[in-house]
């Protein structure tokens, strides 16, 4: 049992907002909202506390990160493409200075070359992908034990 109730960010970047729309055979059948009802609920059992952001906007996706501070004890994040190119995201999540997680529905290792290429994997403590949504569930677990240990 947590010794409190984490707070954790679940951030969704570009183009999640059209899952139920993409390819189901890669990033499964739910929509982001059906997504987030599983998180949220999957957070409750393990007494965390998540609140949700997505957007299509570089620029609004690093203005979340530096608002987080003082808001989130951690960050459960699937930028979607800019994983694999966004600078500007990779320092944006430095600045965040919160322990994070990196996810992916899809086997990133496993598709096009360029889709290995994650720019954030060194500030996360953790990936995962490849497992859907029920990545999100290990992630949950993860990100609690990392911050019972006190994770930074
Ligand atoms: C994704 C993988 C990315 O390569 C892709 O651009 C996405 C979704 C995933 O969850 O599998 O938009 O992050």
């Amino acid at each position: 049992m947590s010794k409190r109730r984490y707070r954790i960010e679940v951030m969704h970047g570009v183009n999640l907002d059209q899952l139920g729309r993409r390819d189901p055979l890669l990033y499964g059948e739910l929509t982001l909202g059906e997504l987030e009802v599983r998180i949220e609920q999957r957070g409750r059992e393990l007494e965390l506390q998540t609140s949700f952001f997505q957007t299509n906007y570089e620029g609004a996706f690093v203005e979340r990160l530096h608002a987080l501070a003082g808001h989130a004890d951690a960050i459960l994040l699937n930028p979607g493409a800019w994983t694999h190119y966004c600078w500007a995201i990779r320092d944006a999540l430095e600045i965040a200075a919160l322990p994070a997680l990196e996810i992916h529905l899809s086997d990133v290792q496993g598709r096009e070359p360029w889709r290995a290429v994650s720019v954030i994997g060194e500030l996360c403590f953790a990936t995962i992908s490849g497992r859907g949504p029920d990545g999100y569930d290990d992630a949950l677990e993860l990100l609690r034990d990392e911050l019972d240990r006190g994770g930074s």
